[in-house]
Order: structure tokens, then sequence, then C-alpha cells
């Protein structure tokens, strides 16, 4: 039996930052953020539109009702949690109207516990082989203005839809995880932003990716010269190209190695234009390579490199399947054009409006553009969403 992803979505935010106006108020060369991290925009939410309504909307566009019937767990990986004890996938389970008799949880390990809940998901199937699992990674990346990580913000929610027989990607069993106690990037329950050591994470992130590649290929006797694309969790692309140049074989052929680079290229191109979304980074760069490839075929080896500060990290591959390009949409670059262009004032505006809860713990929100679902009010402390 096969076990991998079925369907995979994405969704950000209808409101974007240009990188260029961003380097502008804060005095940097624009070059710096194009080329230095090579970031283009940045997708800014309101307040309205969190990690539940992105969640719900990236599900909601490649769930059916069959689906809706057969999953059986929904879990949701995110490192801006709205709740300490709900969590946001029993919000997404009822907005979704997924049958009830599942179980909603949500996992945590910065921007790693997407990579967790796929495997959650896999090693269920194993044992419920009718079962389907949705898995969401949703996040808001919020570092505070001019912070120095306020250029690598973003925010959108991928879904994925795991089942045997998976029309996209199936999963091998090479999963090697590294996990290493340290302070790279951390977020008290206090803190509304993270405290970030912004040099010293790039190193680990690194470090933890080679030392990890070193011992994948002592375990599994892996080979780049094995895989078509290599996609890596991305805070910036800039990171992501220099993970890619850090694993390069020097013993490669020529179009082994134009290949890696050219669909490296491919995967960062969602992430140029959003930012990173924490767990769903690495998800988004699969897509973007997925929908902007114009070289994958059914077979080719993918390989994935999760990072999650603190830090876990974890290396996997799957295979793509025939006929995976009918499950995908054409390229959504033209789609995220679309999006309404704030100024650098607009933007601080929005990105950090807060919450002005009432004695009774009761809000009412302006109407902003967002997906198919909106946060509406806050009544009595509780969440209320609702279908727009
Ligand atoms: N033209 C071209 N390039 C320029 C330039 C110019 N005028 N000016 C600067 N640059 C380049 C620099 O040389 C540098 O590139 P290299 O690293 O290749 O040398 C790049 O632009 C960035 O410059 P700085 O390092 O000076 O930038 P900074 O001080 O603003 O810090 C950062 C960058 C540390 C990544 C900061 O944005 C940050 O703290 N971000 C948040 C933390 C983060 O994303 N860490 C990643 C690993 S942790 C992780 O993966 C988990 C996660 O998602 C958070």
């Amino acid at each position: 039996m096969t076990i991998g992803i079925d369907k995979i979505s994405f969704s950000t935010s209808h409101y974007v930052l240009k990188m260029s106006d961003l380097a502008q108020a804060r005095g940097e060369d624009p070059k710096k953020f194009s080329q230095g991290l090579m970031l283009d925009a940045l997708s800014i939410t309101p307040i309205t539109e969190d990690i539940i309504t992105l969640a719900s909307s990236a599900a909601s566009e490649i769930l059916d009702d069959l689906d809706k019937q057969a999953i059986d767990m929904v879990i949701f990986a995110t490192e801006s949690s709205l709740d300490q004890s709900k969590a946001a996938a029993v919000y997404v389970h009822g907005l979704l109207g997924i049958q009830p008799f599942a179980r909603s949880i949500e996992m945590k390990e910065a921007c790693y516990s997407a990579t967790a809940a796929l495997n959650y998901a896999k090693l269920h199937i194993e044992k419920h082989p009718e079962s389907k699992v949705l898995v969401l990674a949703s996040d808001i990346a919020k570092y505070g203005i001019a912070s120095a990580g306020e250029s690598t913000q973003g925010a959108g929610a991928i879904a994925m839809l795991v089942s045997q027989n998976p029309r996209i990607l199936a999963l091998n069993d090479d999963n090697l995880a590294q996990t290493r106690d340290i302070m790279d990037f951390w977020r008290p329950n206090y803190s509304d932003t993270p405290y970030v050591n912004g040099m010293y994470s790039t190193k680990q992130y690194l470090d933890c990716l080679k030392t990890t590649w070193t011992e994948h290929q002592k375990r599994f006797n892996s080979t780049l010269s094995d895989y078509a694309a290599f996609c890596f969790h991305i805070p910036f692309p800039k990171l992501a190209q220099k993970g890619l140049q850090k694993i390069m074989d020097k013993q490669l052929s020529e179009n082994r190695k134009t290949l890696l680079i050219q669909n490296f290229q491919d995967s960062i191109a969602y992430s140029r234009q959003v930012g990173n979304i924490y767990t769903g980074s690495l998800y988004l760069g699969f897509l973007s390579l997925l929908e902007n490839s114009q070289n994958l075929k059914s077979g080719d080896k993918i390989g994935f490199f999760s990072y999650g500060s603190g830090a876990v990290c974890e290396i996997f591959s799957g295979q793509l399947v025939d006929g995976f390009q009918d499950q995908l949409k054409s390229s959504r670059l033209e789609q995220l054009s679309q999006r309404t262009p704030l100024s650098v004032k607009e933007y601080e505006e929005m990105f950090y409006e807060e919450t002005q809860l009432d004695q009774d713990g009761n809000a009412c929100f302006r109407q902003y553009q967002t997906g198919p679902f909106a946060l509406t009010a806050i009544t009595e402390h509780q969440r209320q969403y609702q279908k727009v």
C-alpha cells in the first residue's frame, strides 16, 4: 500500500506589502531584500483573517463531500496558536462540516510540526487504510515593527489530504529527524512576537541540514543523483538556497546539478511573494515546485528538509505518482499579484491591530477582505467565525 499526499492547497491573505516599500521606509537598500533575502513581497493579514480562517480556506478548496465523510483525523500544525486549550483543528472541523467521529488536535514544534503531523497521518492510515487525514499548517509570522525579523514576516496556510493510493506524492520510509536543545528562536506565552538570535538561527538551520543529510546518506544510502528536486523549509528563500548549496555534491553530473537548481528556483516562486508562513513553508515550496516546474514526471523522487527552531529537523522523501499534474492548479502567481497593496503605514496599522475587548469579553471588527471564512466577532471571549 502506498500512502501520501492525495491533494494539496494553499491560502494566504488578500493584502500585500512590497519589499521595496519596506526597504524605503526602513532606510535599507532594496537589493538587501530582493537579492540578500530573495524576497519580493509579504502577505499581510487583517485582524479578521487568522490561522483558522486561512486553514479553512485552504482546505475548502480541495475537500469534497466524500473526503469529509472519510476524514477521521484533523491535525493542525501551528506556532501562532490562538488558544492554550482548544485546538484550532476543532474550529476547522466544524467550519468545514467534517463527519463527527474524528480526532481533531493541534501540534507544536516551531516550523517543524506539520512534518510530524504528516508522519502521524501516514502511521494512522497504515493501521486504517480507508481513513483520510487532513493535515493543516497555518501561521502568521509576526516579528514586530522595525525588528530584525520584520523583513521575513508573512502569513498563509497549507492543507494536505493524506490517504492511501495518493494522487500526488507517495511517501517513502526514510524519515530521519534530529533534535537539539538550542535558543535560536522562541516565543514565551507572555509575548506576541518571538525572541530571535537571527544569525545563530541561520547557522543552526544549515548545520542541522548538513549533519542530518550526512546521517541520512549513511543510513539510507541516499545520493542527490537520485533526486529530481529538494524542497526546504523557507524562512526566506536565500537561506534555503544556501541549504541547497550546502548539500550539493561536487561529484554530481552537470545535468543533475542544473535540474536541482532549476527546480529549486521553481520551489521558491511562491515564498518570494508571500514571505515566511512557518509550519507551511516547506509545503508551500513543494506546491510551488509542482505548479511551476516544467520538467517533473511521475516516479521522480523529491527530498524534503523540515526545520523548526528550538530545534527539530527532519529529512524524508517521496515519489511523484502517475497523473499528479491533474490534481494541481496552474501557477498561482497571477492570483498572488491581485492582492491589495498596502503602504508601510497601512501595513503597520493592519498587521499590528489588537483586539479591543470590552469588560464582558466582546469585540467587533471593521470589515476587511478575507478568503471564504472570516472572524466576525468575539462574544464573551468566544471567537465567532462565518462563511462570507
Ligand atoms: N545588496 C545585496 N545583498 C545585501 C545587501 C545589498 N545592498 N545588503 C545586505 N545584503 C545581504 C547580506 O549580505 C546577507 O546575505 P548573506 O547572508 O548571503 O551574506 C543578507 O542580505 C541579509 O543581510 P543581513 O544578514 O545583514 O540581514 P539582517 O541583519 O536583516 O538579518 C536575518 C537577516 C537574520 C535573517 C533576520 O531577517 C532575522 O532574524 N529573521 C528571522 C529569523 C529567521 O528567519 N531565521 C532563519 C532560521 S530559523 C528558521 O528557519 C525558523 C523560522 O522559520 C523562523
